[in-house]
């Protein structure tokens, strides 16, 4: 059993493969955190957590004879607000009567088999695996409120999921303002926060930073997750590696505003907490109501930040996306974003598409411009009706183009957004979000649809429907250009507005839900301006993500590597792009472009009636490489090959199968030099013992050779070179 209540110890065991994490109830109905590590043996480990008198930490009412037992300094499972405990909260609540404090004791727990879904939000699935779901209620009597602390124990994949709801017990109406998903106490170490943090064009960027006695806080507020803070945060240790060191995951499953806030205390404690950014946020609690927070997704391990990587992508791969992606190989795919931007006919779409499907292109996307009056980005959205003067004979005739040539078709949305200059706000101008009485902020000249309006939901599910009856589309690209501002729904009275942001990521959610269910066959690849809703919660509907509108190669291998650490490779939306690259102006070989798209779920994204033959035979032989990897890139263990001397001069990285049958290692270097140094490359995850060769050579390694030794490789001649090793056990 994953969850055990040990009665006489009065302890909460949660059991994974490789972890324990315990809790302990103690003598006043203080829910105590005391232990989240490798298993203990079954030991009591709130040894660990001693009585210090520590100045200006006080004493709930029952301990003031006993100084040492301050909420202040011991280590919680969910810390109230207002009374005593001056760390971080993870409850804002004002009651009826204005009090704002909140001293949540233990009232009972249940255990029980399997895992229940959060009522419309996204949280990890349960399949075939060993889960068992812990629920610990407890409550504060005098404001009557009850607070359910979920947690999931999925016991192979050493993975805890958790999310909290909020019940209104009492008969007066109760205000949340701030409703984290979980907290994680971790009394002891010398730690370093690890988050994702970057810009639009450059997401997802490693930053490693050493806690001292402060508060660190990764959040956003923009409406999304962002481009500029993932919703994920790492704790390890000082000297943790790749292969050493332990470490702590905590990923919100959530794409609007979150908060990640990380304090370490004057005791030397730490503390995480994780959920709905509260800025903006308040929920209006009425008796007997109740509220659910979204899902983090928690996971511990002492075997570094690959094992790390390793336990967020089994887990995202099987439990987040629809595990039916697991085994059905997803198209490559030819986008025209980047060859014609607005400026295309059906003709010209069919003339890529026909090119691309000569070289075994699978799918045609039709991006941005082929709806409503959309010439450029300052029109026409909101108004999805087929633009007939652009595509003649509509989407009906341009799919069934696209299918005589063999191919799938998919089509751009951007459900979410409406331009004033639109058909839509002419006649629904109260269903954008927009202050009263104030003008609205604008980016990229468009607004932001109220999603929190069930009308404004119905409106775009019967406009997707109606194209998607009436054309044969397998995909959508789903995009989200702006961050919100003037979040005010006119549909919701004053005392709700701090609801909308929220609301607002649920009706989104919902809408996804709903196509999903219609259109079983139908696959989304989630984008926002490349990867500005890159997460947990957008993976449950969409498979794949494009991970940034930055297509150059280079820039692609920092971002793609810092995506790495959270998500796995089949969810990173990857293309070749063409050379001069659009964003950066730079030249990189073909193949360069290939290697590193091909880390990904790979595609084009150029014109391809424009290449020369020689560019043509490459891509053939592109694509026949991809698909011959297809498996081993999407299933098999990514590592990290990181050469942190030689990190500014080349990257390489690794795709190993978990049989460790073989392994497909890849070099790019970003730097030639004259008379370089040699590169060499350590391997992981192969058998030791085990005789490898490479492909295409005559060459024989021992997996220890490889993995301990390393391969020696001297490429450093022309501008990004890059290379493909195929090692196969004999
Ligand atoms: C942003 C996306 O990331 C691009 O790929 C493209 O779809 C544009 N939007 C279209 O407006």
């Amino acid at each position: 059993m994953a969850i055990i209540f040990d009665e006489s110890r009065e302890i909460f065991r949660l059991l994974t493969a490789n972890s324990e994490y315990q809790m302990k109830v103690d003598d006043i109905g203080v829910l105590l955190h005391n232990y989240y590590g490798r298993p203990s043996c079954d030991t009591d480990m709130s040894y660990q957590i001693l009585s210090v008198d520590r100045g200006f930490s006080g004493n709930l009412f029952e301990n003031r004879a006993n100084r040492g037992r301050s909420i202040d300094v011991l280590p919680q499972e969910y810390s109230g607000c207002g009374v005593g405990d001056y760390r971080i909260s993870s409850i804002n609540v004002t009651a009826k009567n204005g009090s704002r404090s909140c001293d949540l004791r233990y009232k009972s727990y249940e255990i029980i088999e399997g895992k229940q879904p959060i009522a419309g939000l996204p949280s990890v699935r349960e399949y075939d695996d060993d889960v068992s779901t812990l629920i610990i209620t407890m409550e504060d009597q005098v404001i009557g409120l009850e607070v359910q602390l979920f947690y999931s124990v999925f016991t192979d994949k050493d993975v805890i999921t958790r999310h909290t709801r909020f019940i209104n017990v009492s008969d007066k109406k109760l205000q949340l303002e701030k409703a984290a998903s979980a907290m994680l106490d971790v009394q002891f170490g010398s730690w370093d926060e690890i988050h994702f943090s970057g810009r639009h064009c450059m997401e997802r960027q490693m930053s490693r930073n050493k806690l001292t006695q402060d508060i660190k806080v990764i959040s956003s507020k923009r409406g999304m997750s962002s481009h500029h803070e993932n919703p994920f945060v790492i704790l390890c240790d000082h000297g943790a590696t790749e292969t050493y060191g332990d470490c702590y995951g905590m990923m919100l499953m959530y794409s609007g505003n979150h908060k990640i806030e990380i304090e370490q205390d004057q005791a030397g404690s730490t503390r995480i907490v994780a959920g709905i950014n509260d800025e903006n946020f308040s929920w209006c609690l009425e008796a007997g109501e109740s509220f659910d927070t979204p899902e983090a997704i928690m996971a511990y391990t002492s075997e570094g930040l690959e094992k790390l990587s390793h336990i967020y992508h089994n887990i995202i791969r099987e439990n987040v996306c629809d595990r039916k992606y697991m085994d059905v190989k997803r198209p490559i795919l030819i986008n025209n974003w980047e060859a014609t931007y607005f400026d295309f006919t059906a003709e010209k779409i069919i003339d890529i598409a026909s090119a691309a499907s000569e070289l075994g292109v699978e799918m045609m996307v039709l991006d941005d411009g082929w709806f409503g009056k959309r010439d450029d980005d300052n029109s026409g959205l909101g108004d999805w009706f087929v633009n007939e003067k652009k595509l003649n004979g509509g989407l009906s005739r341009l799919s069934e183009e696209i299918g005589k040539l063999g191919m799938k078709f998919g089509l751009w949305f951007e459900p979410e957004m409406v331009n004033e200059d639109s058909k839509l706000f002419r006649e629904h101008p109260e269903w954008a979000l927009v202050d009263p009485d104030r003008h609205p902020t604008m980016a990229r000249n468009q607004l932001v649809l109220d999603m929190s309006n069930p009308k404004v939901q119905d409106y775009l599910f019967n406009c997707i429907s109606n194209i998607l009856d009436n054309a044969n589309i397998s995909y959508i690209k789903w995009d989200f250009n702006r961050s919100i501002s003037n979040v005010f729904s006119k549909n919701l009275p004053n005392k709700k507005q701090g609801e909308v942001a929220h609301r607002f990521v649920l009706g989104t959610y919902s809408l996804l839900e709903r196509l999903l269910d219609a259109y079983p066959g139908l696959m989304i690849e989630g984008c926002s301006g490349g990867g500005g809703r890159f997460d947990a919660g957008m993976l449950y509907y969409c498979p794949q993500i494009w991970c940034s509108d930055d297509t150059d190669a280079i820039e692609r291998l920092e971002i793609q590597e810092g995506t790495s650490f959270g998500y796995p490779v089949s969810a990173v939306g990857s293309h070749v792009s063409a050379s001069p690259n659009h964003q950066t102006g730079r030249s990189t070989p073909l193949y360069t472009r290939g290697v590193v798209a091909m880390s990904g779920t790979f595609g084009y994204e150029l014109d391809v009636t424009k290449m020369s033959d020689e560019e043509k035979a490459e891509v053939k032989e592109q694509i026949a490489t991809f698909n011959k990897y297809y498996w081993l890139i999407q299933k098999g263990d990514y590592y990290r090959l990181v050469n942190e001397e030689q990190a500014e001069i080349y990257k390489a990285w690794e795709f190993a199968a978990v049989d460790k049958s073989e392994a497909l290692v890849n070099i790019v270097v970003k730097k030639s030099q004259a008379n370089a140094k040699i590169k060499i490359i350590k391997l992981r995850g192969l058998e030791e013992g085990a005789l490898y060769s490479l492909e295409d050579t005559d060459k024989v390694f021992s997996g220890a050779a490889l993995m301990y030794g390393g391969f020696a490789i001297n490429i450093a001649m022309g501008d990004y070179p890059s290379a493909q090793l195929h090692f196969v056990r004999q």
